[in-house]
C-alpha cells in the first residue's frame, strides 16, 4: 500500500499573514493547509519512488488537466533530475489528457473526457497517470479504463491528494502524496470554478468564496 503524508481533520492549519498569499483571495480562504515548499518537499520523493518502480522503460507522463498541470511539471522536474543525475535513465515522454467532472464544490456523476493525444499512442508504453486529487475515484476509474483499451505495458497512477470521505468509492492510487480531510481544497493549481489556481499553497475555502464564486 501507498505511504502518505496525512494532514488530520483537527489539522489547524497555519495563519494566512505568515506566507504570501494574493490579495485579492486574503478574505477566501482560512487557512494555509499545505505550505508550497511541503508539497515540492513531498514531491521530491514521490519522483524518487517512482524511477525505483518505473525506471526500467521508457515513460510516457500523463498529465490530467487542468488540476494536475503544477504537481505534473514539478514532479517531472524532480524526476528529470534523477534522470540526468545517474548512471541509469530512460527516456520520459508527456502527453495531456483533459476531463472535467466538478461544478462548484460538487462532483458531477459525469467524467468528461476532452482533448488530449491519441491515447493509443500509449500502447506498449509504461505509463504514469499525475492527477491533483482524488475524490469518489470516479474520475480516475474511468481514465483506466479508457486506457485498458489501449493496452499499456503498464500504468501507476500519482495523485498528490486523496481525500478522506465517505463518498470515496476505495479506489487507491499506487502513489500519494498528502491523505487530506474532507473539505474542498484550492491553490496549487486546484480551483474552484477556475479561481484559485493563481495560488500557491494549498487552501481551505471558506463558504462565503463558494457564494462568490458561484456559476
Ligand atoms: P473524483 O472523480 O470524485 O475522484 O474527483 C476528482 C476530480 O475532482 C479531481 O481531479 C479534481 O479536479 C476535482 N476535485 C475533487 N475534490 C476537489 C477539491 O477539494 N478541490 C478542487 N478540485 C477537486
Ligand atoms: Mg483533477
Amino acid at each position: 500500500m501507498a505511504s502518505y503524508l496525512q494532514i488530520a481533520d483537527d489539522e489547524k492549519g497555519h495563519e494566512l499573514d505568515l506566507f504570501c498569499v494574493p490579495r485579492h483571495y486574503e478574505s477566501d480562504l482560512d487557512k494555509v493547509i499545505i505550505p508550497h515548499g511541503l508539497i515540492m518537499d513531498r514531491t521530491e520523493r514521490l519522483a524518487r519512488d517512482i524511477i525505483r518502480d518505473m525506471g526500467g522503460h521508457h515513460i510516457v507522463a500523463l498529465c490530467v488537466l487542468k488540476g494536475g498541470y503544477k504537481f505534473f511539471a514539478d514532479l517531472l522536474d524532480y524526476i528529470k533530475a534523477l534522470n540526468q543525475n545517474s548512471d541509469k535513465s530512460v527516456p520520459l515522454t508527456v502527453d495531456f489528457i483533459r476531463v472535467k467532472s466538478y461544478c462548484n464544490d460538487k462532483s458531477t456523476n459525469s467524467v468528461k473526457v476532452i482533448g488530449g493525444d491519441e491515447l493509443s499512442n500509449l500502447s506498449g508504453k509504461n505509463v504514469l497517470i499525475v492527477e491533483d486529487i482524488v475524490e469518489t475515484g470516479r474520475t480516475m476509474q474511468t481514465l483506466l479504463s479508457l486506457l485498458s483499451e489501449c493496452n499499456p505495458k503498464m500504468v501507476k497512477v500519482v495523485s498528490l491528494l486523496v481525500k478522506r470521505t465517505p463518498r470515496s468509492s476505495g479506489y487507491r492510487p499506487d502513489y500519494i502524496g498528502f491523505e487530506v480531510p474532507d473539505a474542498f481544497l484550492v491553490g496549487y493549481a486546484l480551483d474552484y470554478n477556475e479561481y484559485f489556481r493563481d495560488l500557491s499553497h494549498i487552501c481551505i475555502l471558506n463558504d462565503q468564496a463558494k457564494e462568490k464564486y458561484k456559476v
